[in-house]
């Protein structure tokens, strides 16, 4: 099993080091476009592998040739959003670095699963889904998994009761219209309605709506990376053990919860191919809408991408003719 993580920043060299811990690989590979940090990281996780006891590798690099023949790729490459940025400018640029880190990926590693983790995370998904030419189960978005622990997290806080006994579904786009899914939810089979009132319940869900955004307001120059790096591992666990799991994970949708054409968070069950299967749960009239809303939202910024790639190619277009126009005078 060899595992490349592109972009060594704060998720992709912890999700790195955490692969190494649990030997989930033989190989790890630490990409970036910065000289020295892949290379430093990789060396410093090595070295901590001498503590742990795994016979993991791990390697830093610049070079996607060192990734060749991957079985599993994370993306976690990209900027954050900067003061000035509008969420249009981090759109495109983003979106720019996620196509050109898919093709790169797909031209070195054919047959590897990709796990997709930069932001904004559904548009990224269909990025990559659609720049890979893969089958959708092999291009898979990390979400869910995360929205999914910070509930359950909330829960557990909330009730003092082990997280062992906590189960939960968050469904949707990964941002403010997600779907955390309460008849989904139980502590220990009990529905999770039955334990909470409807004002306790309602603030969790709220804390899990804005769970990122809570840890940016305390981090101040950054966001969350434990948590995203352990869901992270989650998915590549359930990949490499062949768990046939079932996990919220956001997928390229042909028709399934109605939707088409679009990348969204929901259950799908992950195994040694990625994804195996769509898991179709019922949904009450007020879950199916708040999940339409999701997918509508993520739908809204394919479009606006779309048109910011228009109008990139239409400038490049008359700025080539401009150049031909004073070529020849
Ligand atoms: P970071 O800024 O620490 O790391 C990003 C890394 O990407 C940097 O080291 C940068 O040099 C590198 N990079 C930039 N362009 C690149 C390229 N073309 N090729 C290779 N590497 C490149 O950011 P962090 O905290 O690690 O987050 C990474 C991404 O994951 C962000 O987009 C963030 O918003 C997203 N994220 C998504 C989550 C999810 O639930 N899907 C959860 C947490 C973060
Ligand atoms: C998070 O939810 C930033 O998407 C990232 O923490």
């Amino acid at each position: 099993m060899k595992i490349t993580i592109v972009g060594a920043g704060n998720v992709g060299s912890t999700c790195a080091q955490i692969i190494v811990d649990r030997a989930l690989a033989n190989d790890v590979v630490l990409l970036d476009v910065v000289e020295g940090i892949p290379q430093g990281k990789a060396l410093d996780i090595y070295q901590s592998a001498a503590i742990q006891l795994s016979d993991t590798k791990i390697h830093g690099t610049n070079n996607y040739e060192t990734t060749a023949n991957s079985d599993i790729v994370v993306i976690t490459a990209g900027v954050p959003r900067k003061p000035g940025m509008s969420r249009d400018d981090l759109l495109s640029i983003n979106s720019d670095i996620v196509s050109m880190s898919t093709k790169a990926v797909v031209a070195h590693s054919p047959n590897a699963i990709i796990i997709v983790v930069s932001n904004p995370l559904d548009v990224m998904t269909y990025v990559s889904f659609v720049n890979s030419h893969f089958p959708r189960n092999k291009v898979i978005g990390m979400s869910g998994v995360l929205d999914t622990a910070r509930f359950k997290a909330f829960i557990c806080m909330e009730l003092n009761i082990s997280i062992e006994n906590i189960q939960a579904m968050v469904l949707g786009g990964h941002g403010d219209s997600m779907v955390p899914l309460v008849r989904y939810s139980t502590v220990a089979g009990i529905p999770l309605d039955s334990l909470l009132p409807q004002d306790r319940l309602d603030a969790l869900l709220d804390r899990t709506r804005n769970g990122g955004a809570e840890i940016v307001k305390h981090l101040k120059t950054g966001s969350a990376y434990y948590a995203p790096a352990a869901s992270i591992v989650q998915m590549i666990d359930a990949i490499v053990n062949n768990r046939h799991r079932i996990m919220s994970c956001c997928v390229y949708l042909t028709g399934e919860y109605g939707h088409h054409d679009v990348c969204l968070g929901v259950p799908v069950k992950i195994g040694r191919t990625g994804m195996e299967e769509i898991v179709l749960i019922d949904l009450t009239p007020e879950e199916k809408a708040a999940l339409d809303k999701s997918a509508n939202d993520v739908k809204a910024q394919i479009k606006s991408l779309r048109n910011l790639q228009k109008a990139k190619e239409q400038g490049k277009e008359n700025g080539t003719k401009e150049q031909a126009k004073t070529t020849v005078k």
